[in-house]
């Protein structure tokens, strides 16, 4: 970088660098990326902005976690004053009261006895705490033998070794070797016939009867878990089909399998409730959080537990260690400042049940993309939905990212793609004006394409 160029940013100038090589960007195709950078360099509330000042519309609320919208004046300030009080505590046998205070709110939104929560630093911690947890847990309830852990096809649950064993991305794991020993996957629940279905699908309940099949297969005693995304949101928002979650639930209470949900995108507000749990009425009993819990401000991640779960490790000499698991920055006070004003923000505003509100002003958009000769399917759950584009023949993918390009360039509002499904999840600030143009947008971007 030029000096005048660092001086600048350092000011806040909002220069873009002149060396783009050093930084090794994730989930990108990085080449590509630095002939055409797509920046942004300042934020607020629905909108980022270029380095320019082009105003972009959020519609995914960052990566599915601003869910309050863009440096809100609160949580600001909640995160400045407590760099200045407490910039960092030790987590292990040590604590600081805020992380107590973020935890009990947590449990007070949290449905039944889901209680206990641990804290990790990000969506695929979380997911990769839970599933140490259950198998931990199922060792210390002299269930030592259950070792192996069910994901389900298309699910995502992160990046770490946990998660990719259990998810269901093939991209996420083909790299990486034979990951886990002893995962399995439980069938994906998009069905042709539930195609353009406004929110949850009616066929596919049965779907959950195959973890049956999974019991049969290896025996209950050598299964520890089943994790699932209440909606699957990474692979395009599949909504679980009507009856599916409490269908999981039972064959799992049958069979003494512990139930995670991974609400890392369904948790604080998208679906209208603090938790997906609440809205379809299953309770799991653990579940994995992310994202929104700091509004996407400050990196958290955290799972919460049902009260048995932390007993069973409450049983050892009063000086020994009840789990064997954690990390530098859990429960970090940033973290934990920014949680407890973005949980005051969302209560404060009412913004749950405005995402509640808003989630039908998106249903009823979204699906006017129906009949476009280039939409293969819609489907939303909650405020988020997904519309899946007609492949190009021979280029997968390649109509799915020319849309997120052309909406950052030509139509100004940031769209989140997976191959050629593009999904929008906004903050649950968003007016049914701004949800409108996101729907305009999308429809522009897919007639300019080729084919379209
Ligand atoms: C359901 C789910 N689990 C885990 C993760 C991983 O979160 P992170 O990127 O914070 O590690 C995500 C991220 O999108 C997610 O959607």
């Amino acid at each position: 970088m030029l000096d005048k160029d660092m001086a600048d940013a350092r000011s806040g100038g909002g220069t873009v660098p002149n060396d783009l090589e050093a930084l090794w960007l994730p989930f990108t195709p990085n080449r590509q990326f630095k002939r055409e950078p797509r920046m942004i360099s300042r934020a607020k509330d629905m909108h980022f902005y270029t380095p320019e000042g082009r105003a972009i519309l959020d519609a995914t609320a960052g990566l599915w976690c601003s869910n309050a919208g863009h440096c809100r004046e609160p949580i600001v300030r909640a995160i400045q004053e407590q760099a200045a009080e407490l910039d960092f505590s030790p987590s292990f046998q040590f604590a600081h009261p805020k992380g107590f205070e973020v935890a009990s709110r947590i449990a007070q939104l949290a449905p039944g006895d889901l209680d206990h929560v641990f804290f990790a630093n990000s969506g695929s911690e979380a997911a990769d705490t839970a599933l140490k947890i259950a198998l931990a847990y199922q060792r210390s309830r002299g269930e030592g033998t259950r070792v192996r852990l069910i994901g389900r096809e298309r699910g995502y649950h992160g990046t770490g070794f946990g998660g990719i064993s259990v998810g269901g991305m093939p991209n996420n794991r083909k790299f990486f070797g034979p990951l886990l020993a002893g995962a399995d996957h439980l069938p994906h629940t998009h069905l042709p016939e539930n195609r353009f279905t406004r929110g949850e699908p009616e066929h596919g309940a049965h779907l959950a009867d195959r973890l049956e099949d999974l019991v049969a297969l290896h025996d209950a005693s050598t299964i520890a878990a089943v994790i699932v995304e209440p909606f699957a949101g990474s692979t395009g928002v599949l909504p679980p089909p009507k009856g599916y979650l409490k269908r999981l639930r039972e064959i799992c209470d049958k069979h003494g399998i512990v139930l995670i949900f991974d609400e890392v995108i369904t948790g604080f507000g998208r679906m209208g409730t603090a938790f997906g749990a609440e809205y379809w009425g299953v309770q799991p009993d653990i579940m994995t959080f992310a994202k929104g819990v700091t509004s996407g401000t400050v990196p958290m991640g955290g799972v919460v537990v049902r009260k048995h779960i932390y007993e069973a490790f409450q049983t050892g000499a009063d000086h020994a260690i009840d789990l064997f698991h954690g990390y530098t920055y859990t429960a970090h006070p940033l973290a934990c400042a920014a949680a407890l004003a973005s949980l005051d923000v969302y209560r404060d505003e009412g913004l749950f049940e405005r995402a509640g509100q808003m989630a039908k002003v998106l249903e009823d958009a979204i699906h006017t993309l129906k009949g476009h000769p280039l939409v293969a399917d819609i489907r939303n759950c909650g405020l988020a939905a997904a519309v899946d584009i007609v492949p190009q023949p021979g280029s997968p993918g390649l109509r799915g990212f020319e849309s997120m390009k052309r909406g950052y360039f030509d139509h100004d509002i940031m769209l989140r793609i997976t191959a050629d499904t593009i999904a929008v999840s906004p903050p649950f600030i968003v007016t049914e004006d701004q949800i409108g143009q996101s729907v305009e947008a999308i429809r522009a971007i897919l007639t300019s394409l080729d084919g379209g």
